[in-house]
């Protein structure tokens, strides 16, 4: 019995060594014929791998761009503040928009500051308006909201006003008293990070306010604005 068995395996292997040739003739159409329609449905998928990478480096930047943010203490001044009895706390929902354009300015003695008559250089209460002999500046809109924020801002706009220390959409460039020495430090790639993030941020409309020039007559009779 046990023979017969061995007899029969036998000739299906001397069957399989005068068919192999052909079976691996067979195996080997079936590979290109499963490679080649592989190909036309995987073609559209080539330009996919390069999205991937894009997408993995726009990811590196948001994070790099987060920690900059967050190690940069932006918020400290581009966010508004809510009043508590703990002091100043930035308000999460209005995350770096900047100077709430509805509030008040804070009751200060402007016209004795901008003149230099008081003990301190510069005054400010929630750290998004400063006063100083400079005159009034604003902390501006941080998030991508086109028309009060940075969404029509250009990469290269944005990365200039750290690199060239100045603004360049209003009549006195300087930026006090944004530290911009201190981040004009940042790499052109650190700075772009930057901008990459805050373009992820919830965009807020918030018209921040320009600048109020030290000869601005709201400072004329040493009232407070
Ligand atoms: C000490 C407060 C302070 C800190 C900290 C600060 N800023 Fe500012 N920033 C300001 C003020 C105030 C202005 C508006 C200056 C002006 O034009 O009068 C400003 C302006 C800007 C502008 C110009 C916006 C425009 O429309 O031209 C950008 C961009 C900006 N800040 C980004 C940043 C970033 C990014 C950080 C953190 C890395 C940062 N700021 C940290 C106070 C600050």
């Amino acid at each position: 019995m046990g023979f017969k068995v061995l007899r029969m395996l036998r000739g299906y292997q001397k069957l399989l060594r005068i068919h192999s040739g052909v079976l691996l003739a067979l195996i080997f159409l079936a590979i290109t014929i499963s490679c080649g329609s592989n190909k036309a449905e995987f073609n559209p998928q080539k330009p996919s791998k390069a999205d991937d990478q894009e997408e993995v480096y726009r990811k590196y930047n948001v994070e790099r761009g987060k920690r900059l943010v967050e190690l940069g203490g932006c918020s400290q001044c581009h966010t508004p503040k809510i009043n508590t009895t703990l002091g100043y706390k930035p308000d999460k929902d209005r995350f770096l928009s900047g100077y709430p354009a509805d509030k008040p300015l804070p009751n200060l003695p402007y016209a004795e500051i901008i003149a230099g008559e008081t003990e301190k250089t510069f005054y400010t209460t929630d750290a998004t308006v400063w006063v100083g002999r400079w005159g009034v500046s604003f902390a501006a809109n941080l998030t991508p909201d086109p028309e009060t924020g940075i969404g029509a801002m250009s990469e290269d706009d944005f990365i200039n006003i750290f690199s060239n220390k100045e603004h360049f959409s209003q009549e006195n460039p300087t930026i006090t008293p944004m530290p911009v020495n201190v981040y004009s430090q940042l790499s052109f790639f650190e700075l772009r990070s930057i901008f990459i993030y805050l373009q992820t941020l919830e965009p807020i409309s918030n018209e921040v306010p320009t600048r109020i020039p030290p000869e601005s007559d709201l400072f004329d009779d040493g009232q407070d604005a």
